[in-house]
């Protein structure tokens, strides 16, 4: 079965390139199940209920966070009654939402999702390493897919927890960076590795914010609002094919759509309403 995992969604132009690109993607890449990361959904920062339910009507079946999670804080009793939607797993036990989603795939098969939270250069959290031992021991034995999204900074970490959880976990994917890299791979015991999968949203940008405002405020130090960039719109992601019996990845590659790339993947999908009305 195939999986994407959709890097950091920023913004309105990250929301909007999803709604277009993914019925192509999932159509013509054959995926069985789509993750996302939506942690800058709402204007770069946090997540909205309104956004939650634009990226699951696109087509994501699971979504996971980061360091920006509660930053809109109407997004609490999502988190806490919806059963597709994690925290990070390292987060303290009393704070809102669910460790670990099991969630159907389209081809009928339990997906289990969980993420991490870094500990370097970001807030102080409980430790990552101990939080995947203790919710990979207490899945049920029949739950095979295991996607894992690292949400930190340091690319030496990422790699630690890919061995960490190698032969454990379907993957392990990072974000935060919003820097795809390119060292996918599948390590020894089955595990697909990438450090950071990428952003989606407008790369003409700082991270999505735009240029001339954090530069102002760099050069400054006069504080400027950070908004959210405009050009270069792109979905970044990457694609595992995983053995649902055993749980073992055999493939990974990047996925990286720009605008043309979405337009076309928008009239496949348009082309195949058409084809089944
Ligand atoms: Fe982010
Ligand atoms: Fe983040």
């Amino acid at each position: 079965m195939r999986l994407l995992l959709i890097g950091d969604i920023v913004g309105k132009p990250g929301r909007g390139i999803v709604a277009r690109a993914l019925g192509g993607l999932i159509r013509e890449q054959g995926l069985d199940f789509v993750i996302a990361n939506g942690e800058n959904a709402a204007g770069g920062s946090g997540i909205t209920p309104a956004n939650y339910r634009e990226l699951i009507a696109a087509g994501v079946d699971c979504i996971t966070l980061g360091d920006h999670i509660y930053r809109r804080r109407e997004i609490v009793d999502i988190l806490e009654t919806e059963p597709n939607i994690v925290k990070p797993a390292n987060f303290p036990a009393s704070s809102p939402g669910r460790e670990l989603a099991v969630v159907r795939a389209r081809n009928g098969v339990q997906v289990a999702v969980l993420s991490l939270l870094g500990r370097v250069f970001m807030r102080p959290v409980d430790c990552p390493w101990a939080a995947a031992d203790r919710v990979l021991g207490g899945l049920p034995s029949d739950v095979k897919v295991i996607m894992v999204d690292f949400h930190g900074e340091a690319t030496s970490d990422k790699q630690l927890m890919g061995r960490h959880l190698d032969g454990r976990a379907s993957a392990v994917l990072g974000t935060h960076t919003h820097v795809p890299t390119a060292d996918e791979c599948i390590l020894p015991g089955g595990t697909a590795f990438q450090c950071d999968v990428g952003m989606t949203g407008p790369y003409d940008s700082i991270l999505g914010r735009r240029v001339d405002r954090v530069l102002e405020s760099t050069l400054t130090f006069n504080p400027t609002h950070f908004e959210v960039a405009t050009g270069d719109v792109r979905l970044s992601g990457s694609v595992v094919e995983v053995d649902p019996e055993t749980g073992r990845a055999s493939a990974i590659h990047r996925v990286c759509i720009d605008q043309q790339e979405a337009e076309r993947l928008a009239r496949v999908a348009h082309a195949v309403e058409r084809t089944v009305l």
